[in-house]
C-alpha cells in the first residue's frame, strides 16, 4: 500500500494550502494592488452534484463573500469580480432571471454590512440594460458607499471589454465635437477615462477558475499587463486557502512591461 493512501482524499493538497497560505501578510507591498476574478464553474459545480445550475451560482455567492472579506483583511485594495457578461443574456430566461434576483437580493442583504466596513461598491458594465429594480439599488449602493475609503469592490454585472470601449468612444467623439479638439489630442489615458474603471489601477492579477483559460470579454483594455493565473477549482470550491496560493503564485511572477529585469545590463 502507498503511503499517501493511507491519508484522506484531498489531505496532501489541504496541507500544501495551509503552508502556503502562512507566507502571506497582510499589508505585503508585493501583493497585487488590484486582483480581477472571472468566477466560472458554478453550473458544472451543480452538475456534478445532480443540482439544478442555480444551486451553482447559490454556492458562488458564499464564495464572494470570503474572498471579498479576504482581500479585505489582507489589504488588497482594488477586487473586480466578473459576476454577468453581455454574452450571459444567451442563457435561458430562467437562468438570467434567477441571476438577476440573486443580485438584487445579495446586495440588499450585504450592502449595510460592507458599508460598515467601508467597502465602496461600484458596478462595472451597462447598468441601464439592467431590470429596472436592480438598476435603482446599483445606482443606491453606489450612491451609499461613495465616500469609503476602503476595499474599492467592483461587481461587473451585465459587463463587457467591447461595448465599454464602444461606449468610451462614443462620449470620446461627443467630447471631440463639443471642445472641437483634433485627433492627435486622443490618448491612451483620455480614452481610459471612460472606461468603467476610470481613476482606478489595472489590475496586476486575474484569476480565472474552472478549468478555461480565455477572457471571455473581460476588461480587455485593462488586462495588457495583467498577470493570468488560471485554476482548475470551479468556482463554489475556490476559498481564502486558494485565493492564497494565486497570491503567491503572483508574487513569484516577473512583471517587466516590455522592458528588461531590473539591473540587467547585458
Ligand atoms: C459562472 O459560472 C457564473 C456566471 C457566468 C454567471 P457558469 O454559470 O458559467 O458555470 P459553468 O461555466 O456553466 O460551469
Ligand atoms: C465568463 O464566464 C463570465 C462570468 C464569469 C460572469 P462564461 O461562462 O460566460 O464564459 P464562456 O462562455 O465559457 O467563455
Ligand atoms: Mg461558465
Amino acid at each position: 500500500m502507498k503511503l499517501y493512501s493511507l491519508f484522506p482524499k484531498g489531505f496532501w493538497r489541504r496541507a500544501k494550502l495551509a503552508t502556503s497560505a502562512q507566507t502571506i501578510q497582510p499589508g505585503d507591498p508585493t501583493l497585487p494592488q488590484h486582483v480581477a476574478i472571472i468566477m466560472d464553474g458554478n453550473g458544472r459545480w451543480a452538475r456534478k452534484r445532480d443540482l439544478p445550475r442555480t444551486f451553482g451560482h447559490e454556492a458562488g455567492l458564499k464564495k464572494v463573500r470570503e474572498i471579498t472579506e479576504e482581500c479585505g483583511r489582507l489589504g488588497i485594495p482594488y477586487l473586480t469580480l466578473f459576476a454577468f457578461s453581455t454574452e450571459n443574456w444567451k442563457r435561458p430566461a430562467q437562468e438570467v432571471s434567477y441571476l438577476m434576483n440573486l443580485f438584487y437580493q445579495s446586495l440588499q442583504q450585504v450592502t449595510a454590512e460592507l458599508h460598515s466596513q467601508r467597502v465602496r461598491i461600484r458596478f462595472l458594465g451597462m447598468i441601464d440594460g439592467l431590470p429596472a429594480k436592480l438598476r435603482t439599488m446599483v445606482k443606491e449602493v453606489e450612491a451609499q458607499t461613495a465616500a469609503n475609503r476602503g476595499l474599492n469592490l467592483n461587481l461587473a454585472i451585465n459587463y463587457g471589454g467591447r461595448s465599454e470601449l464602444v461606449q468610451a468612444v462614443r462620449q470620446l467623439v461627443k467630447e471631440a465635437q463639443e471642445q472641437s479638439f483634433a485627433p492627435e489630442e486622443i490618448t491612451e489615458e483620455r480614452l481610459a477615462g471612460y472606461l468603467f474603471t476610470a481613476g482606478q489601477p489595472d489590475p496586476d492579477l486575474l484569476i480565472r477558475t474552472s478549468g478555461e483559460q480565455r477572457i471571455s470579454n473581460f476588461l480587455l483594455w485593462q488586462t495588457a499587463y495583467t498577470e493570468f493565473y488560471f485554476t482548475d477549482t470551479l468556482w463554489p470550491d475556490f476559498g481564502p486557502a486558494e485565493f492564497r496560493e494565486a497570491l503567491l503564485a503572483y508574487k513569484k511572477r516577473s512583471r517587466r512591461f516590455g522592458g528588461i529585469k531590473e539591473g540587467r545590463v547585458k
